[in-house]
């Protein structure tokens, strides 16, 4: 016993807490276990329990092993250090038949975090997600089902997360869902494949729903998806200083994907970013209005309403990015562009400002609004991107456009909005550009 002075609460459930006021000091299970990864979820809870009304958690310095769903929400004046590494299992079958519902698309999680008033500080520890079982299990299936998100803040108000540090997360890393006043400080995550045949796909670093007044501030993302997401009733998000490796970029989106909740996205400021690499990287994505492929979990959908407003992609630079800026009202209708015209959602107010850089291709941007919803507000200031090729001096292959292409439609007073428009933008246009426009 070397916490004479201290509680030591051995029941039947919980193992390793030791408690002293307000403060609970988790230590790993497998310290008493001769090193063998006991579940540390047990203790996790009685700590929260004992320690999650003004009181502070603390992770020590060692290994934590999460092999059971974590749910710590309703926490009130909480302070939640993390010193040690929080490492999830790879038990696929577990995790896909037990992780909580987050109802959105009917993806899960694997711990639901939140409450009023509480920290999570990252101390020297991080997360672990021992993603790349499920990067190599999904083999490339978008949305499978079961796939749980790292991290979910949940019915939360005044929560501040700094210095997370999460790695190879499951699937999205973080996701911010009915909370209100959440800001993601000094955030790293990194979801990288050890196998160029499985991708990181849905590893998205941040995404938000049904919140209000969100901040990103210093952050660094590798995904093969988005970086930052504002899906559906995100209002006052404001992302500054992150940089995104390989990713899908800054995104609206996707929105619209059920008819019976409209998404409203208002207010939303993206500041000093930097793309490195990747398919995109400042861009609005709804669905079509049609429902098209209800085939796959979280694929499903189309024909939902609603309003993004007041939205600032501002001091970006893109490197080396397949297709830099885009709006597109029917993201996934397929070749078919079926949908792509009878949009519910409507766009309005978003502004591109200050961007340099590259693109992978001959092509900068690709701005469609549906033919029923012309928007109103679309602007450009200072946008210089050109290809790769032509800042190298070389041609561009495989096309007679040596021209940066900035494609646009249905966009109201394109004249005046700045945009360079010197092609039309077909009605449907893949996220994922492979190669030089024609
Ligand atoms: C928590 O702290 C608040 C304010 O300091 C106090 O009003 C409340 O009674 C405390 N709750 C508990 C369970 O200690
Ligand atoms: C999570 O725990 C809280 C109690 O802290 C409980 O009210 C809530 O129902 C639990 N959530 C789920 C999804 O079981
Ligand atoms: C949360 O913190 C704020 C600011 O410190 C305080 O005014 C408020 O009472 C706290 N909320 C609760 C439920 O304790
Ligand atoms: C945790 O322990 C490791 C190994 O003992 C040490 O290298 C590291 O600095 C410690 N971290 C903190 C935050 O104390
Ligand atoms: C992964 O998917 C590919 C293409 O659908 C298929 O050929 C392959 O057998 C799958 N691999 C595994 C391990 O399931
Ligand atoms: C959501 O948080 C509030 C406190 O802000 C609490 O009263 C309520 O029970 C929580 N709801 C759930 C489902 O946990
Ligand atoms: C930004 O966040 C990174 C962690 O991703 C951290 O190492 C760095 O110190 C932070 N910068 C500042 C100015 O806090
Ligand atoms: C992400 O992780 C990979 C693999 O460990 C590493 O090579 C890469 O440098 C990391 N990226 C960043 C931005 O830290
Ligand atoms: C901005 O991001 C960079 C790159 O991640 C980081 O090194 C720097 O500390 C950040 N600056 C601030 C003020 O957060
Ligand atoms: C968004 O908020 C509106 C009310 O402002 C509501 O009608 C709608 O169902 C919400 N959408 C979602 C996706 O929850
Ligand atoms: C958007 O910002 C304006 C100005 O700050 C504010 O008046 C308005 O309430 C905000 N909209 C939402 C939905 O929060
Ligand atoms: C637009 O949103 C920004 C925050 O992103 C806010 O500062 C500004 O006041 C809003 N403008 C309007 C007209 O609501």
């Amino acid at each position: 016993m070397r916490f004479l002075s201290l509680t030591l609460l051995a029941s039947a459930v919980a193992g390793f807490v030791v408690n002293q006021g307000s403060t609970c000091t988790l230590y790993p299970e497998s310290l008493t276990h001769g090193g063998l990864p006991v579940d540390d979820v047990p203790s996790i809870h009685e700590a929260f329990n004992i320690c999650g009304i003004n009181g502070t958690v603390i992770f020590s310095n060692g290994t934590f092993n999460i092999a059971t769903i974590l749910n710590t929400t309703n926490l009130l004046n909480v302070d939640v250090i993390l010193r040690g590494v929080l490492q999830f299992t790879d038990n696929i079958p577990y995790w896909r038949s037990h992780s909580w519902s987050v109802i959105f698309q009917n993806q899960v999680t694997a711990w639901l975090f939140g409450g009023t008033n509480v920290t999570l500080r990252g101390d020297g520890g991080w997360i672990d997600g021992h993603g790349q079982s499920w990067y190599t299990f999904s083999n490339n299936t978008a949305n499978l089902p079961g796939r749980p998100i790292t991290i979910t803040v949940y019915n939360s108000t005044n929560v501040l997360i700094d210095s997370l540090t999460i790695i190879q997360p499951q699937f999205w890393a973080v996701f911010v869902w009915k909370s209100q006043n959440v800001s993601l400080t000094n955030y790293y995550t990194n979801a990288t494949t050890n196998n160029a045949k499985y991708t990181t796909f849905n590893t998205d670093g941040f995404d938000s729903w049904n919140s209000d007044t969100i901040l990103i501030e210093n952050a660094t993302i590798t995904t093969n998806d988005d970086c930052v997401a504002a899906k559906g009733n995100t209002t006052n998000l404001y992302a500054k200083n992150v940089t995104c490796y390989g990713s899908t970029g800054m995104t609206i989106g996707s929105i619209g994907q059920y008819p019976a909740t409209p998404d409203y996205v208002l207010n939303v400021t993206f500041e000093d970013v930097l793309c490195v690499g990747g398919l995109d990287c400042a861009y609005v994505k709804t669905w079509q209005s049609a429902a098209l492929d209800v085939t796959t979990n979280g694929d499903a959908g189309g024909g939902g309403g609603g309003l993004v407003k007041n939205v600032t992609f501002r001091n970006f630079e893109v490197q080396d990015v397949g297709l830099p800026i885009q709006v597109t009202q029917c993201i996934y209708a397929t070749a078919s562009g079926q949908g792509c015209n009878t949009s519910n959602l409507a766009l309005e107010d978003i502004s591109w400002v200050n961007f340099t850089g590259t693109s992978k291709y001959n092509i900068a941007a690709s701005m469609y609004c549906a033919s029923n919803h012309p928007c109103p507000g679309i602007m450009f200031s200072d946008v210089n991107i050109d290809s790769v090729n032509a800042t190298a001096g070389l041609p561009l292959y495989n096309t007679t456009l040596q021209t940066e292409v900035y494609q646009c439609d249905n966009i109201i007073g394109q004249n005046t909005s700045g945009i360079p428009c010197n092609h039309v933008a077909p009605a449907f246009f893949s996220q994922a550009v492979t190669k030089n426009v024609q």
